[in-house]
């Protein structure tokens, strides 16, 4: 691209302050600043949604099964489960590009030492339960990886130190997700510096077509692969390829299922599985209106109970289907380094916008979701801040209360 069509494009989405310093810079900046340029997709700056609620459809509760009606059937789905695990037909993904900034560390959130008398990563402590249901498949699942721009030399280095954590190498790929532009409050593209727009991991929604398009894309073919249990990196219990939930999941016929806890309190800060206009959505904690956030039922459970976990599986063939289609961009209102008055300011405050996609909206394009029950305690113990609530010292007395030795 050179500069005139730079300019071009700049002027139709207003986003000519790009520029502002073109003149200053040296060549090989002025180089770098168009190749970046030419490489963002502007079309993510349309429709997008500053300070407007999500309007919501006309919610519901989602069914979900239940504990007790998967005790009832718990061998059935097992073996169901470990069937297609042991017949390559289930692989597992996990969602390793975000940024962890509210964690604050400066490496891959995955990377993070959760041990206190030994070393004990989180990557460690979810390989542990995976290696622990192949052992009993008796197959290695394939494992994606996804990671960013910015985490994926870091990742796949420790990876590699840490000799895969006894998972066969040729098992684990990694792919890199897409960048978006992060913006100011007021629409502008931010600048890392005065030849480079602010670009950052653009959500976890695109995790499934960044894998496509991947060498991994080809993989997922050529190994017939049927279905894909997507999972964040946060949740130092998440059970991966649980052969029950696999087993419930096929049983059931439904296009996508979702690892679900009840909820300890209307304020809790999850997603809830809900149904919005008939179809399964997950409606993120912030947009539950008040009267269903705390509506009880007779015995005054609440009725919108079930929140989700980030532990989710789908079918290959309905995301084949749905890949394509549009997701929309939320807009994370977050603290992004960036360049005001031609030097570098790092905020204090959330000073701009990181645009995501989230997979919650590709829940609701697969059409039809099982809600899967699991406890709490035992699947559940998420790691998103330093200190307080779900915090690394919450973390760390789940996985003790769960025998895990730190
Ligand atoms: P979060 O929503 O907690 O975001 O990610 P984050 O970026 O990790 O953390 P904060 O908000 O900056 O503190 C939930 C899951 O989605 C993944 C994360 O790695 C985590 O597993 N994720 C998030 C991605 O893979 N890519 C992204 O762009 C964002």
């Amino acid at each position: 691209m050179n500069l005139k069509e730079a300019q071009a494009l700049l002027k139709r989405y207003n986003q000519e302050h790009l520029l502002e310093y073109y003149e200053r810079l040296s060549d090989g900046e002025k180089q770098q600043l168009l190749a970046a340029i030419a490489e963002i997709d502007f079309s993510v700056l349309e429709n997008l949604d500053f300070g407007k609620e999500r309007s919501l459809g006309v919610l519901s509760p989602a069914d979900a099964l239940t504990l007790e009606e998967i005790e009832a059937k718990r061998g059935e789905y097992e073996k169901t489960g470990l069937e297609a695990i042991a017949n390559g037909k289930v692989a597992a993904v996990l969602l390793a590009g975000g940024q962890g900034t509210r964690l604050g560390i400066d490496a891959p959130k995955g990377t993070f030492n959760i041990g206190v008398t030994k070393t004990l990563s989180i990557f460690e402590c979810q390989m542990r339960n995976l290696i622990a249901v192949a052992k009993r498949a008796g197959a290695y699942p394939h494992l994606f990886i996804m990671t960013s721009t910015i985490n994926n030399a870091q990742t796949v280095a420790f990876f590699e130190q840490n000799a895969y954590f006894g998972y066969p190498k040729g098992k684990v790929h990694f792919y890199v997700q897409k960048t978006a532009p992060a913006i100011s409050t007021d629409g502008k593209i931010l600048m890392e510096e005065t030849y480079k727009p602010v670009l950052t991991p653009n959500g976890n929604g695109g995790w499934y077509s960044s894998l496509k398009e991947a060498e991994c894309g080809r993989i997922l073919d050529k190994e017939n692969i049927e279905w894909l249990n997507v999972y964040g990196v946060d949740n130092v219990l998440q059970r991966i390829c649980d052969p029950v939930f696999v087993g419930a999941t096929i049983a059931s016929g439904a296009a996508c299922s979702g690892k679900v806890v009840r909820k300890v309190s209307p304020e809790e800060k999850v997603g809830v599985l809900c149904k919005e206009d008939s179809l399964p959505a997950i409606v993120e904690y912030y947009e539950m209106p008040d009267k269903q956030k705390t509506e009880t039922d007779g015995r005054g459970r609440l009725v919108y109970c079930f929140g989700v976990i980030l532990n989710y599986l789908f079918g290959v063939e309905k995301l084949n289907g749905i890949y394509k289609s549009k997701l929309p961009y939320h807009l994370a209102n977050k603290k992004v380094a960036c360049i005001v008055g031609g030097k570098k300011v790092v905020p204090e405050q959330p000073n701009g916008y990181k645009l995501e996609t989230l997979t919650v909206d590709l829940v609701k394009l697969a059409g039809s979701c099982l809600g899967f029950e699991v406890v709490r305690e035992k699947e559940f113990a998420p790691v998103k801040n330093a200190t307080g609530v779900d915090s690394v010292e919450t973390a760390r007395a789940l996985l003790e209360a769960n025998g895990v030795e730190l």
